[in-house]
């Protein structure tokens, strides 16, 4: 796999029950998949040699992360690896522009421009009216690559083109809500879709999942089902594809596609508890060539929020941090990645499973922000009778009382 990031880290797991083993091109010793991989070369994505080291000997190359140079791919390809995705499908993972224009014709999409300078944009915007959403084509993540303007910005659109930035502008989708599909495709054409889920995001920036997405008309949801297969199979993808999508108004017909991912996603880490078969071994499953698997939940609810680096240091240790919240929450799922804590940095995910969506979503929200803060949003407290009271068995409550 090339990058080390936790994509790659959560792959490794799903690897080792698979039997086989994960070997990560990581840029550092102290990336997330790195630190816990036996078989790790350090070493850039955009060097054809490392990425030479890495293939050799080796089933398949896949990745956690859009990074790579097509061109290497190909050369790595016209070698004989077998690459998946292939690098003409992942192209479209990685250049929102290209993308756009491939789904024309079968999948809405929003109003778009590439663009060559400020003028671009405004013509857009004379066309949707502001605001208007100016996007990084190539290299953006969580939010970082795309800018709300609310009137024109020559000073922006002139420093990004300046800097390097392939720039494009979009209509500012009005919506009601994101939804996310995830869909596996292996090379022999077997594919396979997990429920659609709707995301939220804060700041540009994923922060939960709900799975399946509440509410969603069992048609809206099989259309978008039917997308993200249809997607996959026209732009011949390998392995997991995520399509992230806009709801504008709950109908089939609304559903617009903002972006593409060819790699397991945030969207779908809930599947590690939530799903018969994980996001993590189902890739490894399709880029393997195996059969893939179930995808069916494994609750009527399930909530996935990620753990964001806090705004300012937090003075209790993560281990501490994790006692209280298993203390509290004996079934909540964690996921830590071993990064440092930076501000609204993914560090970890915590799921619950359930039956009563306001209640499990209460719970991983809760769990999620207490790993972030140390502090529960509620005001919780281990040392209230209430709080004892739920969380020591009966015999055990009398003993807790009268140590206090
Ligand atoms: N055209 C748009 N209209 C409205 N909101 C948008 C639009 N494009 C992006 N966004 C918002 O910004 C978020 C990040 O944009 P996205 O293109 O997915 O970038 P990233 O690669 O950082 O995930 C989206 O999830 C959505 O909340
Ligand atoms: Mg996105």
């Amino acid at each position: 796999m090339v990058g080390g990031g936790q994509l790659a880290r959560m792959s490794h797991q799903a690897a080792i029950a698979l039997g086989q083993s994960l070997r990560v091109l990581a840029a550092s010793p102290g990336d997330p998949a790195a630190l816990v991989c036996a078989d790790v070369h350090l070493g850039n994505p955009d060097d054809l040699d490392a990425l030479r080291d890495l293939a050799r000997g080796a089933e398949a190359v896949t990745f956690d992360h859009e990074g790579v140079p097509g061109e290497l791919l190909r050369t790595l390809q016209a070698e004989g690896v077998a690459v998946h995705p292939r690098p003409d499908a992942l192209l479209h993972a990685q250049d929102k522009l290209v993308m756009r224009r491939a789904l024309e014709g079968f999948a809405g999409t929003p109003e778009y421009v590439e663009v060559a300078d400020a003028a671009d944009v405004d013509g857009l915007a004379a066309r949707t009216g502001w605001p208007v959403v100016l996007k990084a084509a190539r290299g953006g993540y969580d939010g970082r690559g795309v800018w709300l303007l609310d009137g024109p910005d020559p000073g922006l659109v002139a420093q990004l083109l300046a800097s390097g930035t392939p720039l494009m502008a979009e209509q500012a989708v009005t919506m009601r809500r994101e939804l996310a599909v995830q869909v596996a495709r292996s090379p022999d054409g077997q594919a396979a879709a997990w429920p659609v889920v709707e995301t939220v995001q804060r700041d540009g920036q994923c922060v939960e999942v709900l799975a399946p997405a509440p509410d969603l008309d069992p048609a809206t949801a099989a259309a978008a089902q039917e997308l993200a297969l249809r997607i996959a199979s026209v732009l011949d993808v390998t392995g997991l594809l995520a399509v992230e999508l806009f709801d504008t108004d709950g109908t089939a017909g609304g559903l617009v596609v903002n972006e593409l991912a060819m790699r397991p996603h945030n969207s779908g880490h809930w599947t590690i508890e939530g799903a018969r078969t994980s996001q993590f071994e189902q890739h490894l499953r399709a880029v393997l060539d195996y059969p893939l698997g179930a995808t069916e939940s494994t609750a009527p609810v399930v909530v996935m929020a990620n753990v964001l680096g806090a705004a300012s240091p937090v003075v209790m240790p993560v281990d501490e941090r994790v006692h209280h919240l298993f203390a509290r929450f004996p079934d909540v799922k964690i996921h830590l990645y071993g990064k440092a804590e930076r501000p609204a940095r993914k560090v970890g995910h915590v799921t619950a499973l359930g039956d009563d969506l306001d209640e499990v979503r209460a719970r991983a929200v809760l769990a999620a922000e207490w790993l972030s803060t140390a502090v529960w949003a509620d005001g919780w407290s281990p040392y209230d009778a209430d709080a004892r009271a739920t969380r020591f068995p009966r015999t055990m409550q009398r003993r807790a009382v009268s140590r206090a």
